[in-house]
C-alpha cells in the first residue's frame, strides 16, 4: 500500500475489487451527475494565500465535536451498506475510525446492526437517521440508539426521495443474498426488493419506508424521545439555517449527499459561506460532499467549518483493503492537508479564516 500516491489509486483498486453493480451505486451521482462534479470542481476553483516566515513546525489540527476530541478535523461520512465494500463492512469502518482517533457516522441503512457497530470499538460515534413511514418503528430505533454508546444523530434531511440514480436504475440495484439492512430486520425491512422489470430496489425501498411528510415540528418529536444532540445532516441554505436554530438544533452539515439527491444545485462549499453568515457562531457547521485532498479540508475550515466529512473517498480504501485501505486513504489526506497548512503559513486551525483564501476565488452566493 505504500506505494499508492493519492486517494484516487485506492479508487482504482476498489474498483477491481468489487462487483460493478456497488462500485456504480457508490460512485454514481443522480440525473446527469451535475452536482456529483460540481462538489469536486468548486473546492479547485477556490484559491489559497500564502503567508511566509511562519514557525510551522508543529501545526494544531485537533479539536472538540460535542465533547468528543478528535486529532484532525475530518470524519467519516454516513454511508450505507459498507458489505458491498468488504466482507468487514462497518466492523471495519469502527476499528478504523478507532485507530485514527475519530468519529464514525454511522448510517441507518447500514449492513450492520448499529448495536454491533457500537461495540465494535472505543471510539466514538454518531447514528445518522432516516425517518421511517412507521412512527413507532422511528421511536423504537431511537431508543436502540440511546441505548448503545452514540454521541449525536444526525438526522438526513435531503432524501424524502431518492434522487434518481440512473446507474443504478440500469443495473437493477438489490442486494446480494447475504447482505442486510441490519438495523431494520427485526422489523421484517431487512432486503430491498429485486426490481423485475427495471429500476433500483433502494429508490422502491425508500419510496416505501421513509417518510416524506416531516416538517421542522416533527423535530420537536424526535427531541423528546433523545438526551442526544441533534444535528440537521443536508442543509444548503441561509433562510434553513435560520430556522435550524429556531428549531434549536445543535448542529448542521452542510451536503449535498454527494450529489445523490437534489442535481443541479450548488456544490457544498459554495453553500457554506451562506450558511455560516445565518449561524453566526451558535453551533458547529460541519460540511461534506467532494472533499478529495488534504487542501480542501483547508478550505473548508477556511470558510468557517469545524471540521469535514468523506463518503466516497474512505469507501474506496475500504474497498481496496479493508479497514487498512481506510486508515490509508485518511492518512493521505490528513497528510496533505498538514503540508498544505505549512505551505500557506498557518500553524492552527482555530487561526483559518478568508485571510488564506484569494478573495476573488471565495463563493458569493446569497
Ligand atoms: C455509497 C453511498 C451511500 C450513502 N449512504 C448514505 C446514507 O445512508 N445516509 C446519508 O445520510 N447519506 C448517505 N450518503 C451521503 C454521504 O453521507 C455524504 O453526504 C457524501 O458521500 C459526501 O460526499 P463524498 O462522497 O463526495 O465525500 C451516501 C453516500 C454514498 C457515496
Amino acid at each position: 500500500m505504500d506505494d499508492l500516491v493519492n486517494i484516487l489509486d485506492f479508487q482504482n483498486i476498489s474498483k477491481k475489487n468489487i462487483p460493478k453493480m456497488a462500485y456504480d451505486y457508490i460512485n454514481g451521482g443522480s440525473n446527469d451527475e451535475l452536482t456529483l462534479s460540481r462538489n469536486v470542481m468548486a473546492f479547485r476553483n477556490i484559491l489559497l494565500k500564502q503567508k511566509i516566515l511562519v514557525d510551522v513546525s508543529k501545526i494544531k489540527s485537533s479539536t472538540t465535536l460535542f465533547n468528543s476530541s478528535i486529532d484532525n478535523p475530518l470524519l467519516l461520512g454516513a454511508v450505507s451498506l459498507h458489505k458491498l465494500s468488504h466482507p468487514m463492512g462497518e466492523i471495519a469502518t469502527a476499528q478504523a475510525a478507532e485507530a485514527l482517533n475519530t468519529i464514525m457516522l454511522l448510517s441507518s441503512l447500514s449492513s450492520t446492526s448499529l448495536e454491533d457497530v457500537s461495540s465494535a470499538s472505543n471510539s466514538d460515534k454518531w447514528f445518522q437517521l432516516y425517518w421511517n413511514k412507521d412512527r413507532t418503528l422511528t421511536k423504537d430505533l431511537v431508543h436502540r440508539v440511546n441505548g448503545s454508546k452514540y454521541k449525536a444523530i444526525a438526522l438526513t434531511v435531503d432524501a424524502p426521495v431518492l434522487g434518481h440514480r440512473e446507474k443504478d436504475v440500469y443495473n437493477k440495484f438489490t442486494l446480494p443474498d447475504d447482505i442486510y439492512l441490519e438495523n431494520f430486520r427485526k422489523y421484517a425491512q431487512g432486503k430491498l426488493p429485486v426490481p423485475q422489470q427495471s429500476g433500483s430496489g433502494l429508490a422502491q425501498y425508500v419510496g416505501h419506508k421513509t417518510e416524506d411528510s416531516i416538517t421542522w415540528s416533527d423535530l420537536d418529536w424526535l427531541k423528546s424521545n433523545t438526551n442526544l444532540p441533534i444535528i440537521i445532516k443536508g442543509l444548503q441554505t441561509y433562510e434553513d439555517a435560520k430556522l435550524a436554530l429556531k428549531h434549536e438544533i445543535q448542529g448542521i452539515i452542510v451536503s449535498n449527499h454527494g450529489g445523490r439527491q437534489l442535481d443541479g444545485s450548488l456544490s457544498s462549499i459554495e453553500c457554506l459561506p451562506r450558511v455560516v453568515d445565518a449561524v453566526d457562531d451558535q453551533i458547529d457547521i460541519l460540511l461534506d460532499s467532494g472533499i478529495r485532498r488534504g487542501s480542501d479540508i483547508v478550505k473548508s475550515i477556511a470558510l468557517g467549518a469545524k471540521a469535514v466529512l468523506i463518503g466516497r473517498p474512505y469507501i474506496w480504501g475500504l474497498g481496496a483493503f479493508g479497514k487498512d485501505g481506510i486508515i490509508g486513504v485518511y492518512n493521505i489526506l490528513i497528510k496533505e492537508f498538514l503540508t498544505t497548512m505549512k505551505l500557506i503559513g498557518c500553524n492552527d486551525i482555530n487561526k483559518l479564516d478568508h485571510s488564506f483564501l484569494e478573495d476573488h476565488s471565495i463563493p458569493n452566493f446569497s
